[in-house]
């Protein structure tokens, strides 16, 4: 982590978001926002969707009425975008866009930039710091896939909206003593599902993390009939995968590691997306299955984008305004270069270069898997 070489006292800083958007993002802009500038007396300037704001120059200037009213709002006032600093679509040609950044964070006389972001985030942060620019960061994502942190922000509401619709679903799947498979997002980390499906009281929890076995899954389900309980309520994250499927994206993945050359390289990245395309309505085809082996009817109910909207719940309020004030905190100190990442009640800077490109995947001997287990939830293995 290094200290601004350029002034002792931060004047004016930046804020963007980036990725897909989660609960809790306003509720980080205003902590950031209120501490810079009411605490400590710096001016702040949002930049709109994403990293393509720094480039084309589309701020919204952040004072006490724009950050008043917005603890409570979902999404994020500054809106959000998936592009990258470094290959950007611009006038419909992907561009390196870097040396636009740091012409237009100069330009505004910034003293540094806070990005608000999941993976992807932090590793664009990480190029523009290399590039020279005071960059701190903050975790977002309702994934909670991010290394170094305790939690991010998002995660805790999109839990409790993906508890109650498995709470919701459960009379239903009773009422017709049916099987209800419930996916849920995630992307390739288990998180969610796993928090969820404990809240939640599913009978079978599938995560990317661990394989499954359809005929196990069947087995339990089966069970759960034989003791007079006909319906279950499967929570599969959008990342599960079965044994086999598995097994051929971790070949792909070691092939890509080997390869050599370029053909190598293309041929592996091929069969990387031939196991993402047999993956894609997995869903739907493990309803399928499980209907076909256990005779009870199945549906399926798909959770998607209502994970991500709406108001945040107070756990994520919480912890986005003590990681947006830490981050004030920081940028007055003149720490940059790193993540403000949650630590017990506390917060804690990480270098960026310790959290970009890592994920945070659930370990198989984790506490909540070892508790579900307890509980008798099958996890299809
Ligand atoms: O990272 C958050 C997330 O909601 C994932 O759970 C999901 O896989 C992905 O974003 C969806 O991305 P998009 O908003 O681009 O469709």
């Amino acid at each position: 982590m290094a200290k601004s070489p350029k002034t002792p006292k931060t004047k004016r800083i930046g804020i963007l978001t980036a990725g897909g958007d989660s609960p809790g993002l306003n509720a980080a802009i205003r902590g950031v926002g209120k501490t810079c500038l009411n605490y400590y007396g710096m001016e702040i300037i949002g930049f709109r969707d994403g990293f393509r704001g720094l480039v084309e120059n589309h701020r919204l200037p952040l004072d006490r009425s724009t950050l008043a009213g917005i603890l409570t709002v979902g999404g994020t006032i500054l809106g959000t975008s998936r592009d990258k600093p470094h290959r950007m679509v611009i006038d419909g040609q992907t561009q390196d866009m870097t040396a636009t950044i740091v012409k237009n964070y100069d330009k505004w006389g910034l003293d540094a930039i806070v990005c608000l972001g999941g993976g992807g985030t932090q590793k664009n942060a990480l190029r523009l710091h290399q590039a020279g620019l005071n960059v701190i960061t903050l975790p977002k994502t309702i994934d909670n896939d991010v290394a170094m942190t305790d939690a991010t922000f998002g995660f805790a509401t999109a839990m409790d909206i993906a508890t109650e619709t498995i709470d919701r679903l459960h009379s239903t799947a009773h009422s017709h003593h049916r099987i209800i498979v419930a996916e849920i997002m995630g992307h390739r980390a288990g998180w969610l599902t796993l928090g969820s499906g404990i809240a939640g009281g599913a009978d079978v929890i599938l995560i990317p993390e661990i394989a499954y076995d359809v005929e196990k899954i069947a087995d339990a389900i089966k069970l759960r009939s034989k003791h007079g309980t006909n319906f279950s309520i499967v929570a599969v994250a959008e990342g599960a995968m079965s044994r086999e499927d598995s097994r051929a994206l971790l070949a792909a993945e070691k092939k890509l590691e080997r390869a050599k050359n370029l053909p190598e390289k293309k041929a592996a990245k091929n069969e990387i997306a031939n196991v993402e395309l047999r993956h894609q309505g997995n869903t739907m085809r493990l309803a399928h299955q499980l209907e076909e082996l256990t005779q009870l009817e199945s549906r399926v109910t798909i959770l998607g984008y209502v994970q991500r909207g709406g108001t945040p719940s107070a756990a994520d309020r919480l912890l986005a305004t003590r990681l947006g004030s830490a981050c004030g905190d920081l940028i007055h100190e003149g720490v940059f270069g790193v993540m403000v990442a949650a630590r017990g009640d506390g917060t804690e800077p990480v270098p960026l270069e310790k959290v970009a490109g890592k994920r945070k995947a659930v370990p198989v001997d984790h506490a909540w898997v070892e508790t579900a287990r307890r509980v008798g939830t099958s996890l299809g293995d």
